[in-house]
């Protein structure tokens, strides 16, 4: 009888374990004991694949490294993100890295975490008015938009092509970077009348100005936001193309900013009986755009490898573990100070090197897509 009951009491006791266990959330902790973290994670969304890529690498980098570590997800909520990076301060965080959901509104979550002695890295998006931001581990986001631009000027000849033009969130300021890239690069293209832009007018108000000030990067970015949300980017698309007339479409060319309102963007063109023909960009590799750009339904992908970036920022941690200060090859200014950055190219995939750059270089398996050559 008692051994019965010995092992009632075992069973009860493994079934809370579990669940205690099992029911942590979106968060995860690997290396040791969750209650004492030593590298905090803290990631905008779990609703774009891009973010979960950048988790498997911290997770997977962060556990070879041996540091305690979590990571948590602020599904598109800056009081989110604050009580996220609040809990990991509580369990003893030393090193937070951290992609904000807002530029600004980030600045007095990571004073908090300053304050409790945590030093905090930037994690792809700069988080601007604070001179609580230790380090920024970045892409080149302004390379991204030229990358775009290139793209699109090389595939445009002769005078007059539609040019739809789509940003990313006003409130992150990559969108700006990213901005700034394309139009370095299309704004040249747009004055000699290559290319007319049809779906902004603040755009072409702008179109025989080079240099844009903030002030009117947020004009344009505020017309043709997409938010970085898919439905956004569907709805304006398709409003859009309702406003103009048959002569506005034809072959037609779209900066897009991201992957995500890529293939959003592209299935409302290609469903357009009126335009014959769409070069389209885009960003981040995704699975489902590599297959868009395999099928030809999206045109490139700008690539970022995200495992650099995360060992990048996980290098940059076990610098500042060990005492150390970490290594940076550039600077970019948050309108506080100028915060050290530790920069990464980025590479061009189209259908010619897709294999190259994403199978071959073991970024992905191809066994994720079909119609590979
Ligand atoms: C990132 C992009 C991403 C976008 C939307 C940007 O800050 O740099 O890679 O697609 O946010 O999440």
């Amino acid at each position: 009888m008692k051994k019965k009951i010995l092992s009632l009491v075992l069973c009860i006791m493994m079934v809370f374990c579990f669940s205690a266990c099992s029911n942590k959330g979106d968060s995860k902790a690997t290396g040791g004991n969750s209650g004492n973290i030593e590298v905090g994670i803290v990631l905008p969304t779990k609703d774009e694949p891009r973010w979960i890529q950048d988790q498997g690498k911290f997770e997977e980098l962060l556990g070879k490294a041996g540091f305690t570590n979590q990571v948590l997800f602020s599904q598109g909520s800056s009081a989110t993100e604050k009580a996220n990076v609040e809990t990991l301060i509580s369990k003893g965080m030393k090193v937070l890295i951290i992609c904000a959901q807002d530029a600004s509104a980030a600045a007095a979550t990571v004073e908090a975490a300053k304050a409790a002695g945590v030093t905090v890295i930037a994690y792809d998006r700069l988080i601007t008015g604070t001179d609580a931001v230790d380090y920024y581990v970045t892409f080149d986001s302004v390379a991204v938009g030229e990358a775009m631009g290139t793209f699109l000027s090389e595939k445009a000849s002769g005078t007059g092509n539609p040019l739809y033009l789509y940003a990313g969130a006003a409130t992150d300021n990559n969108a700006f970077l990213f901005f700034q890239g394309a139009w370095n690069i299309l704004q040249p293209k747009i004055a000699d009348g290559t290319f007319v832009i049809k779906n902004s007018s603040e755009a072409l108000a702008l179109k025989d100005t080079k240099e844009l000030t903030r002030d009117q990067l947020s004009t344009i970015i505020g017309q043709v936001t997409t938010d970085w949300d898919f439905n956004v980017a569907k709805s304006k698309a398709e409003a859009h193309l309702t406003a103009v007339s048959a002569a506005d479409k034809g072959n037609v060319f779209v900066l897009v900013p991201n992957d995500g309102t890529s293939r959003s963007i592209a299935d409302v063109f290609a469903a357009d009986s009126d335009v014959s023909s769409y070069v389209i960009t885009g960003q981040d590799a995704e699975v489902a755009s590599i297959q868009y750009v395999i099928d030809g339904k999206q045109s490139m992908t700008v690539f970022k490898d995200t495992r650099t970036l995360a060992a990048d920022s996980i290098n940059m941690a076990v610098s500042i573990l060990k005492g150390e200060t970490p290594a940076t090859d550039a600077t970019y200014d948050n309108g506080k100070k100028e915060v050290p950055s530790k920069q990464t190219p980025v590479v061009v995939v189209t259908q010619d090197n897709v294999k190259s750059a994403l199978i071959d270089s073991g970024y992905y398996d191809a066994s994720k897509f079909t119609g590979l050559n």
